[in-house]
């Protein structure tokens, strides 16, 4: 079978490593990719905004399968066009990839369909939002509701910064036009953490649930980032707390897009904030979570290919439960200096060739490029460096000693992912804040 993922970042490189593993795998084509994905798998530059460049891509390669990792070609409706010129494709239609694409329609999705989640209103000018204010609080979650790369949120902790934060994106237009539309949110307090299903059309199957670390320093100060680290499994949503939680957050989005019609066939994947009252939903994810899938699919004790041929294709059901190593991932992700306000560029990474020799430790590349004979960087996030063991500590162990042997300048990472989880500890070394 032959495979074409679409992306560059840390996620896909992961989904690669992954898929080329399968005893079912033959070519398997990363593109565009980066340094680290061009290690395993081919790949060019592509452009997933054109369909029918994409749609070439798969004629001349005899691709059979596409995974397409960033939400920004779901959104655009890419997997429609390829399912319709006839390919096996993993990942939502633009119908279904709304739920990401647009926060007002997912709340209005979990509204309709019982799903536990904030109290909200949806907004599109300062005087409605200063309305809504009066009966959701003033401690508020301000959000774009078009795509804003994950930086999109605002916390307001009073009016004052929720009506600014409203002012800057229905007026100033900080994100364009994601943010004609704002959907303002009670603000919820608990552990928040990421439940990742695969779902066939009708079946939902969850993989380990993990925990990400969204802001830029340690402690959860500074901005949102993309994800500045992750670990999995989260220790408190395991066995039946895992199950309900589907059957509660994921179960029931699936069953109202398919009444109204749309197929979902891809990652579902519902951002939860365990609530003293349950679980509640903040967010979907119509793709995988990066940083989460760098420790999800080093868990996964299976064909990762077999099971997204049969999401793809509708037959998930007669596949055997998944299986998920009985071990603990975590990853730590180095990011260039200034990220997540913008990214310095082009400096020379040293110490990758002995990074994963030990084994334990995977080193996944997000904003890599190869050039003359070495590897540089291209990007916010640059790597992201996953350690396995026994229990989380010692996972832990192994993706903070890896990251102090690769080194470049002005490189940056929290020293502080999965410490909660561990009560407290703080790795060395590091320059989190
Ligand atoms: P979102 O893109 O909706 O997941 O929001 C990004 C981040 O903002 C989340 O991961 C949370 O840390 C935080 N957040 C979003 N909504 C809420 C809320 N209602 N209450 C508390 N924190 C929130
Ligand atoms: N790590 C959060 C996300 O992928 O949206």
């Amino acid at each position: 079978m032959n495979v074409l993922i679409l992306g560059n970042g840390g996620r896909e490189h992961a989904l690669t490593w992954a898929i080329s593993r399968s005893p079912r795998v033959g070519n398997v084509i990363c593109a565009p990719g980066n340094a680290g994905t061009h290690r395993i798998a081919r790949g060019f530059p592509l452009d997933l905004a054109d369909a029918a460049a994409v749609l070439d891509v798969c004629r001349r390669e005899d691709v059979n399968l596409v995974v397409i990792g960033p939400e920004a070609p779901l959104v655009a409706g890419l997997a429609d066009t390829l399912r319709t010129a006839g390919l096996s494709v993993f990942g939502p239609g633009a119908e279904a990839a709304r739920l990401e694409g647009s926060k007002a329609f997912s709340k209005e999705m979990m509204e309709s369909e019982g799903v536990p989640t904030a109290r909200s209103a949806t907004v599109r000018s300062v005087a409605e939002a200063a309305k809504a204010l009066e009966w959701l609080g003033e401690r508020v979650a301000v959000k774009a509701d078009g795509l804003a790369a994950g930086k999109g949120v605002v916390m307001a902790s009073d009016r004052t910064q929720a009506l600014d934060a409203v002012r800057q994106f229905v007026e100033e237009r900080t994100f364009g036009s994601a943010g004609e539309r704002v959907v303002l949110e009670e603000w919820l307090e608990g552990e928040e953490v990421s439940v990742i299903a695969f779902v066939d059309g009708d079946e939902v199957r969850a993989l380990v649930p993990s925990q990400d670390h969204k802001r830029a320093y340690d402690g959860d100060r500074g901005p949102n980032t993309g994800g500045m680290g992750a670990y999995a499994p989260y220790p408190g949503l395991e066995g039946e707390a895992l199950e309900r939680a589907v059957q509660d957050c994921l179960v029931p989005i699936v069953r109202g897009l398919a009444r109204r019609g749309v197929d979902y066939r891809g990652v579902l994947y519902a951002g939860l904030m365990l609530t003293s009252d349950g679980p509640r939903v903040l967010e979907y994810n119509v793709r995988f979570g990066d940083p989460e899938t760098q420790v999800i699919l080093p868990l996964f004790d299976g064909d990762l290919l077999e099971a997204m041929e049969a999401t793809a294709n509708g037959t998930l059901a007669q596949l055997p439960p998944f299986r998920i190593a009985p071990r603990a991932a975590m990853t730590v992700v180095a990011a260039s200096a200034g990220y997540p306000a913008g990214a310095d560029q082009g400096r020379r990474i040293a110490g990758l060739d002995r990074a994963d020799d030990r084994g334990t430790a995977l080193v996944f590349h997000a904003g890599t490029e190869a050039r003359d004979d070495a590897i540089v960087t291209a990007g916010g996030r640059v790597l992201a460096v996953t350690g396995l063991g026994e229990s989380l500590a010692a996972a832990r162990q192994v993706a903070y000693e890896t990251l102090a042997s690769i080194h470049f300048d002005g490189m940056q990472h929290r020293t502080d992912i999965g410490a909660r989880a561990l009560g407290g500890v703080t790795a060395s070394g590091g320059n989190g804040g």
